[in-house]
Formats: C-alpha cells, sequence, structure tokens
C-alpha cells in the first residue's frame, strides 16, 4: 500500500510559472520556436567581477560548511548596504542569510506563525507567499486590490480587514512588487506600517526587486520609516534579481533580534548555510563594483518602455504601467468574455496562447487575478516584439 502524503504536501499545489517554463522547455525541445515570456530571472549573465570572486573562493579552498547564518564578513556587508541604500541601521547579527529569498521568507514565517495564525497578502501576490503561510499551517487572508489604486494595499482596506481577523500575525508586503510592478510610496507605506504597528502585526516586507525601479522612482524600506515600525518589520532581499544571480541561491532577512535569532535556528537544522563560494561572491556583488546593475535596470527601462506601448496598441487590452521589476501584466477579460472559443479563464488562454501561438505566459490566476496573464520582460528586444506580434494575433483570433 503507498505511504499516505502529508497532509501539508497534498495542499501544495506546483508553481504555476515553473509550470509554464517547463512545458515551453519541452515545446522548445521538440523544436519548435516557443518565445517564453513565463520565467522570473534576469536573462543577463552574472557579472564577472562576482564569478571570478567564486572561482577564486574554490581555489582557496573556501568550500565548507560556513557559520549557519552566513560568514560574519559577508553579514558585515549586508548590514553597511541596508544603512547605505535603505537608511537602516541594522547589526549583522540581526541578519540571516539563507539559500534565497524564497527560504528567508518560510524561515521567518517558521519562527513567528503557529498553526491556525493569519497572514494578510495583498493581491495580486507572488506565488510563494500563499504556499508558503500553508506550508506553517497557517491561513492566508487575501486581499484584493485594484488597478485603479495601481494594484497597492490601501491602509484603511488594511485596517478593516485586520478587525475582522482572530490571529492575525503578518502582512506580506511586495514593493516592487512581482507580478504588478507597482511600487509604494513613502506616505503610503507609513499608512501602512500604522496600521500594523495598530493592530501588532508583524510587516514582512520583500524588497528583492529593489533595484529595478523606473521613471526615476525611488525603493523605500518600509522598515526605514521609524524605530517602531523597524522593531515590527522583517526585511527580506537578497541577490538573485539585482545580480542576475538566481541560480546561485542567496538571499537574507533582517529584522529583529529574536526572530531572526529563531529563525536561524531553524535554518541550521534544515539547510545549514548557504554554500560557501556564493558567500564570497556576494560581498563583491553587493559592493556593485563595476555598474552592472545600473546597466541592467537600464536595459529593463527601455524593454518596458517598448512592451507597454506596444501591448496598448492592441485592442480592448489595458495595461498600468509597471514602475518596477521586469513583468508587465495585461487584463485580457474582454478576450475571457467575447471569444468564440469556450475560453473562460486565464489558464485556457494560457494553453492557447502557448499551444497555438507559441508564447508561454503565465495565467493572472497563478497571483489571484484571472483577468490578467503575466509577462516577464526578462527577455531580448527581439523576443518582445515578435512575441507581442504573437500575442496580438492570438487574441484577436479568438474573436473571429
Ligand atoms: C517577489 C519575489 N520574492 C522572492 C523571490 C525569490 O527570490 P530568490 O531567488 O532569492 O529565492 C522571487 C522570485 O521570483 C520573487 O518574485
Amino acid at each position: 500500500m503507498a505511504i499516505q502524503l502529508s497532509h501539508r504536501a497534498r495542499a501544495i499545489k506546483p508553481s504555476p510559472t515553473l509550470t509554464v517554463s517547463s512545458l515551453a522547455k519541452k515545446m522548445k525541445a521538440q523544436g519548435i520556436d516557443v518565445i517564453n515570456f513565463g520565467v522570473g530571472e534576469p536573462d543577463f549573465n552574472t557579472p564577472e567581477y562576482i564569478k571570478e570572486e567564486a572561482k577564486k573562493a574554490i581555489d582557496d579552498n573556501f568550500t565548507r560548511y560556513t557559520a549557519s547564518a552566513g560568514i560574519i564578513e559577508l553579514r558585515r556587508v549586508i548590514s553597511e548596504k541596508l544603512l547605505r541604500d535603505n537608511d537602516l541601521h541594522c547589526d549583522p547579527e540581526d541578519i540571516l542569510v539563507s539559500p534565497g529569498a524564497k527560504a528567508s521568507i518560510i524561515n521567518v514565517l517558521m519562527a513567528v506563525c503557529d498553526p491556525r495564525d493569519e497572514v494578510i497578502i495583498p493581491s495580486p501576490y507572488w506565488v510563494s507567499y500563499t504556499s508558503q503561510v500553508e506550508m506553517v499551517d497557517s491561513f492566508p487572508v487575501i486581499v484584493p486590490t485594484k488597478a485603479s489604486a495601481k494594484f497597492k494595499l490601501k491602509a484603511k482596506v488594511l485596517d478593516q480587514t485586520l478587525k475582522t481577523l482572530s490571529n492575525p500575525k503578518a502582512l506580506i508586503l511586495n514593493s516592487p512588487n512581482n507580478p504588478t510592478g507597482s511600487v509604494y510610496s513613502r506616505k503610503e507605506l507609513t499608512e501602512i506600517a500604522e496600521v500594523c504597528i495598530k493592530h501588532n502585526i508583524l510587516i514582512i516586507s520583500d524588497e528583492i526587486y529593489e533595484k529595478l525601479i523606473y521613471d526615476n522612482e525611488k525603493h523605500v524600506s518600509i522598515a526605514s520609516i521609524s524605530k517602531e515600525v523597524r522593531e515590527h518589520t522583517v526585511v527580506i532581499n537578497g541577490v538573485s534579481k539585482a545580480y542576475a544571480m538566481t541560480g546561485w541561491r542567496l538571499g537574507y532577512c533582517a529584522g529583529p533580534s529574536e526572530i531572526i535569532k529563531q529563525a536561524s535556528r531553524i535554518q541550521s537544522h534544515t539547510t545549514s548555510c548557504v554554500n560557501a563560494m556564493t558567500q564570497k561572491a556576494a560581498i563583491v556583488a553587493l559592493r556593485e563594483c563595476d555598474g552592472s546593475v545600473t546597466r541592467m535596470r537600464e536595459e529593463f527601462e527601455l524593454r518596458r518602455n517598448y512592451f507597454i506601448e506596444r501591448v496598448r496598441q492592441i485592442d480592448n487590452v489595458t495595461c498600468i504601467k509597471p514602475h518596477g521589476a521586469f513583468y508587465v501584466m495585461p487584463n485580457i477579460s474582454f478576450y475571457l468574455q467575447k471569444n468564440k472559443r469556450g475560453i473562460k479563464t486565464s489558464v485556457d488562454l494560457c494553453e492557447y496562447l502557448l499551444q497555438q501561438h507559441h508564447i508561454a505566459v503565465v495565467p493572472g490566476s497563478a497571483f489571484g487575478a484571472d483577468n490578467y496573464v503575466r509577462f516577464s520582460y526578462a527577455n531580448s528586444m527581439e523576443n518582445i516584439k515578435e512575441g507581442l506580434v504573437r500575442f496580438e494575433r492570438g487574441l484577436l483570433e479568438l474573436l473571429t
């Protein structure tokens, strides 16, 4: 008889972004010319100065277990970075380095959440938040945001939601946002922080797209608003997106000592530490020696500008301008309602676009927003141009 899986394992759905990507890869392997807009990673290579440092670490035999929370030189560099970029005073002891920001978030959730605690997640949301909250036996409380509010959570709505909950524990806030590209202003963050303090909940502030901001907008870390807010916030960040280092696996969290200490203990019994050479490489990455972050950001901005202008030319598609990250989320509700092919959901639409028009796009339902699809523009300009031609053709064909 087969071994019964745990309730946790049974509750977890596969990441839809990875599902789309793997289907697209399979079609590519069959020789089909698929343009993949599903991936959530920069298409650039890791800058040379970072790779050199990792090679040196291997040659120097820096290849053993490290302190579970991360080597102290790296935590010092992160502490300097938090002060320089985010106006945050954070002791290296209050920083935990983990195998990716994804691991940082679950470590924090494990450190603070009890079964049946409630964690607020504004939608559209990054796919892993809900699954991670469920993995610690807590409840995700989804609070929808509106396109007219640029998909940003309003403090008043947060306050009203919190009043209805029995065990509110945390809010997961993500600015710049995946999938919407929204960036919260200092004023908006201040209002949200006031509500979180009033209800005594933790803010888990995912700032992984911090370096990818356009239109002269500025990233504000909510933790920098005041000492009191800092005491209620764990900042999540990492090297994946800013330095094109997704496969290296390094993220970190910084926050109140007790939470970080407990999250470190948890990590010491699971992954132990981030691999030693990645930690060395991250030290130089965070010092940003060669301007590559700026160059990547500028290239993303050009692509976003083209994307937005072109996608808005498609009949009956609306799209808010994202100010950060590398995603665009067009509203395709017209085509869900008016098509003659029985396509009712964003999943149906994405299957159709992949199979008939050879573009891989993530269904909005993965982010709690079925009237949308998400494109990642971490792709060449050539692919973006051709992909949008296919997208338009695919949508228009639905009406015939
Ligand atoms: C909003 C958000 N947070 C965290 C992560 C995870 O980053 P990491 O590669 O550091 O685990 C991602 C990756 O897609 C993301 O989009």
